[in-house]
């Protein structure tokens, strides 16, 4: 679905990413660990065009991306829900799901809404409340649907979990599950988070100060105690 081949991205002297290379498969979640500073968020910003890369090559089904622009990637199906869990506080929730469908290339359908309806109820039961008074676990949501509305076949999440209580990430993993196994979603999650996003990827790929330390099954990973002390943190 998405292949990395030897990415580099650098802020002046600082290389963030070095020579990164995987490939996130189709239908399966992907996950991208390592601790702060490692480099994931470098990562999505290169994949989504918001960064740009020193070298290397990116994949998206094939075609490779490079110099494509930012607000070309709805078009391209791929959706980048990034890090903070922004909304627009003034508008309500279904003002601001709305405003993920605008780079669609149509208007929005009542049943793109209810697409999102569905999975997150508690967004349809508040449609039009507006999204301050969401917490962070319902914003979290907010943002997952409003990126969804743009009907993406993979979907870049940046720390989803963070700052959330664990039953609530928990509900959010299980939900992206679900979206992988109903609609073939491809996902590439961020985390910090390892224990959780291990538990619900298929795959995981690790950073260290830019470089991948390593790329295999999640089960695999998650029972690497050597790999889970170095560079997980559990
Ligand atoms: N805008 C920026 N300017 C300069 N350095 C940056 C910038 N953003 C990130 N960095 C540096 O790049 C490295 C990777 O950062 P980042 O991608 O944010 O890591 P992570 O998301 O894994 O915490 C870090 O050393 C960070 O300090
Ligand atoms: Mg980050």
């Amino acid at each position: 679905m998405l292949t990395l081949h030897e990415l580099s991205t650098s802020y002046g002297p600082v290389k963030a990413l070095q020579q990164v290379s995987f490939t996130a498969r189709e239908g399966e979640i992907t996950a991208v660990l390592g601790a702060n500073g490692a480099g994931k968020t470098t990562l999505l910003r290169t994949v989504s065009g918001l960064q740009r890369a020193d070298s290397g090559t990116i994949e998206l089904e094939g075609r490779r991306l490079g110099k494509v622009a930012a607000d070309r990637m709805p078009g391209l199906g791929m959706a980048h829900v990034p890090e903070g869990r922004g909304v627009i506080t003034e508008l309500t929730i279904e003002e601001n799901l709305r405003l993920g469908g605008l780079g669609r290339g149509r208007r929005v359908q009542p049943a793109d809404l209810d697409r999102v309806y569905d999975l997150f109820a508690i967004l349809g039961d508040r449609r039009a409340a507006l999204a301050h008074t969401l917490s962070g676990g319902e914003r979290q949501m907010l943002v997952i649907g409003r990126a969804l509305m743009a009907g993406p076949r993979m979907l870049l999440l940046d720390e989803p979990s963070l700052g959330l209580a664990p039953r609530i990430v928990a509900q959010i993993f299980d939900l992206l599950r679900g979206l992988v196994q109903s609609d073939g979603l491809s996902v590439l999650l961020v985390e910090q988070n390892a224990r959780s996003a291990l538990s619900v990827a298929d795959h995981g790929v690790v950073l260290n100060l830019g470089r991948v330390v390593a790329d295999d099954d999640a089960a695999t990973l998650a029972a690497d105690d050597q790999l889970r002390h170095a560079y997980l943190g559990f």
